[in-house]
């Protein structure tokens, strides 16, 4: 099955009460594994979770820790973007060369890198001189 496959599935089951807003994602690990999420809400509304988070935990969860490839679909009239939070998030597993695929359940795509979608990105080097001491 397709990564997008993957995601369109998964999609189905996200927990969206509040903005009905379904979201998809489907990681490739390095390993050659594939893990899925969903966005799940929560009636305090800050306490919901992005689909991507929830792929990201699912691999985790499995002791796998680097991302090949993410694909995120969602039915929007233009390919859905990350939000901020999920592009650090994304960072945290990916290298920049990494591609991030945004779909519409319409059939549109848009594939991006890690570097592009979150240009500037905070890591661990930037807390260089702490460690240091
Ligand atoms: N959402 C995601 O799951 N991923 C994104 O990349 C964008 C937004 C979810 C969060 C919330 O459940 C709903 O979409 C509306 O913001």
């Amino acid at each position: 099955m397709s990564l997008l496959d993957a995601a369109t599935l998964v999609r189905e089951n996200a927990y969206v009460p509040y903005s009905r807003f379904k979201v998809g994602a489907a990681i490739r690990a390095a390993s050659g594994a594939v893990y899925t999420g969903v966005n799940v809400e929560n009636v305090a509304y800050p306490e919901g979770t992005c689909a991507e988070a929830g792929a990201i935990a699912a691999m985790c969860a499995a002791g796998d820790y680097r991302i090949a490839e993410i694909v995120v679909i969602a039915d929007s009239p233009e390919p859905v973007p990350c939000c901020g939070g999920c592009r650090q998030k994304i960072a945290e597993f990916a290298g920049p060369e990494v591609r991030v695929t945004m779909a519409t359940t319409s059939g549109l795509q848009k594939t991006v890198t890690v570097a592009e979608l979150l240009p500037g990105v905070f890591t661990a080097a930037h807390m260089a001189a702490v460690a240091e001491g």
